[in-house]
């Protein structure tokens, strides 16, 4: 499995197992509570509430009508004599009526011309009940007054009709009505309870799901940055593994990445540059061995040749006079043609073999007075710091080393005097060579110090070779640059001797 995936699934597993715990104990708990609102019992006592409120209304409603059948068939339509009042007024007591009411038909509206209530009931005088008698009528006659009345409507004749009922509480038939839709309320709330509860789970399960994979997208995001980087290294450690050294990572992410990169980058780079080193080694080696043959190859035949002409030389003497002139000339260019060639297989086989160096303390500066002094007077001009630059190193080898530069300098401009500048820098001595020639030839800076790279007519490329091989076995380098202003500037530099302090050696 890869890391990726791995730390998806630890970053799932931290983001649902608290959020499963957590819904599964919201649903036990909510299940608990529905089963605790719809028990039985309640419901029980909620129908037969409901059961004795009807039953008592019905009675009351029956009882309503018979006594005002009774009460229609012994009155007449019209409004009650006096004399008859105290009777009638005793007969509704006995009934357990509490009121009588008549209505005339007038103008389209019932409006009520007479009231008889039992003794010791309050007459309600604003109580009308004439606008809910055509409803009445039309259905069963009973009459349910918001006013707080429960009555029987019934016709006298065709202008006159009868009320007679009893007074109840004016929220009477609301409460009634309200036992009733609270009853049905709570069975249709079981019911919905029951049918939903599946459905709660399936939401949750799919809300969990949803939430399942908003984890995985987000986790993914989240552990992105950190693989990555590895990815990238794992990528790049491959590369190096199949010998390319030029990859390099970017530097990015956390910190304990971007360091890792930034190792792996320095580590491809000091790989590169010991390889190139390498290489390098290789490459001079070949040539020495090259230069070591050709040297070996001359000089035999040149030490054969140069004994021959010798011995011709002796019996030139013996050319008459006037071929003797002519014959001894041209001796003379074949010798100095040989001693061409011989100074040439001297420069290889010097090449092939640098000595041993002899390292003793001294002054850089006396080694610049020295080579300066092998030219002609005012060819070499020198600006040497006031002290001296100690230094370690082999007299002979640096001073070949600097001669190779100030001969490059004089060769490249003779008309203007060449300089040597030398002084301290850090930790380092600074000797330049600089001159007023034409420059470096374009594309030549980073081959000129390898051997045999030369653009003289009678160079052999190996002067520069030299220098860098003398400056690197005094653990030193040299570079060669265009100068600003025209002309070219060689620099040697090699370690301080900070430690020696004695005068430096003379030998
Ligand atoms: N001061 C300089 N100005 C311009 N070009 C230079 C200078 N020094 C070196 N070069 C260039 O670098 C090349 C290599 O120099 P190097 O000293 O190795 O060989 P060379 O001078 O050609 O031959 P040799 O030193 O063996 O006589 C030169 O041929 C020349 O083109
Ligand atoms: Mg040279």
């Amino acid at each position: 499995m890869t890391l990726r995936a791995r730390l998806v699934l630890a970053l799932l597993a931290l983001a649902l197992l608290p959020t499963a715990v957590f819904t599964a104990f919201t649903l036990v708990q909510l299940d608990r509570a529905t089963a605790h609102w719809f028990r039985p019992g309640v419901d029980r006592a909620l129908e037969s509430a409901l059961q004795t409120s009807k039953t008592a209304l019905v009675r009351m409603e029956a009882t309503v009508t018979a006594r005002a059948e009774d009460w229609v068939a012994a009155l007449p339509p019209a409004v009650l004599a006096p004399e008859r009042r105290a009777a009638v007024r005793e007969g509704l007591r006995a009934s357990g009526l509490d009121f009588m009411q008549l209505y005339r038909r007038h103008g389209g509206r019932w409006e009520r011309i007479d009231q008889v209530v039992p003794p010791g009931v309050i007459e309600a005088r604003g109580v009308d009940l004439g606008p809910e008698i055509d409803a009445a009528l039309a259905a069963g006659r009973v009459l349910h007054s918001p006013r707080g009345a429960l009555a029987a409507a019934t016709p006298l004749d065709s202008a006159h009709v009868l009320v007679a009922g009893m007074w109840v509480p004016p929220d009477f038939f609301a409460d009634v009505a309200r036992v009733s839709e609270g009853r049905s309320h709570y069975s249709r709330l079981g019911v919905m309870v029951d049918v939903q509860r599946p459905y709660t789970w399936l939401l949750v399960s799919g809300l969990m799901v949803a939430l399942a994979a908003l984890a995985v997208l987000l986790s993914a995001v989240l552990a992105r940055p950190l693989t990555r980087p590895l990815s990238e290294l794992a990528a790049a450690l491959e590369r190096v593994a199949g010998g390319d050294l030029t990859v390099r990572l970017r530097a990015h992410g956390a910190r304990e990445l971007r360091t890792l990169a930034l190792a792996f980058n320095a580590m491809t780079g000091r790989l590169a540059a010991a390889r190139e080193a390498l290489k390098q080694a290789e490459r001079e080696a070949a040539w020495r061995e090259v230069a070591r043959r050709v040297a070996h190859e001359i000089k035999n035949p040149l030490t054969t040749l140069r004994y021959a002409l010798h011995r011709v030389q002796r019996r030139a003497a013996l050319v008459p006079e006037p071929e003797r002139q002519a014959v001894q000339q041209s001796l003379d260019a074949i010798l100095l043609e040989l001693e061409n060639l011989a100074t040439m297989a001297e420069q290889f086989s010097q090449y092939a073999r640098l000595p041993e160096p002899r390292i003793v303390p001294l002054d850089l500066g006396e080694v610049a007075r020295a080579a300066a002094a092998l030219h002609e007077p005012g060819a070499v001009r020198l600006a040497l710091g006031g002290e001296p630059l100690r230094v370690r190193g082999d007299r002979l080898l640096l001073s070949r080393a600097v001669h190779n530069l100030v001969i490059n300098a004089c060769e490249a401009g003779p008309e203007a005097p060449v300089e040597i500048r030398t002084r301290a820098e850090g930790a380092l001595a600074v000797l330049e060579v600089l001159d007023r020639g034409p420059g470096l030839p374009p594309g030549l800076a980073e081959r000129a110090f390898d051997p045999y790279v030369s653009t003289k007519d009678r160079g052999s490329g190996l002067g520069l070779s030299l220098v860098r091989d003398v400056a690197r076995q005094h653990g030193g380098g040299v570079t060669l640059e265009n100068r600003e202003g025209g002309g070219a500037c060689a620099r040697l530099t090699l370690p301080l001797d900070l430690e020696d302090g004695r005068e430096a050696g003379t030998g």
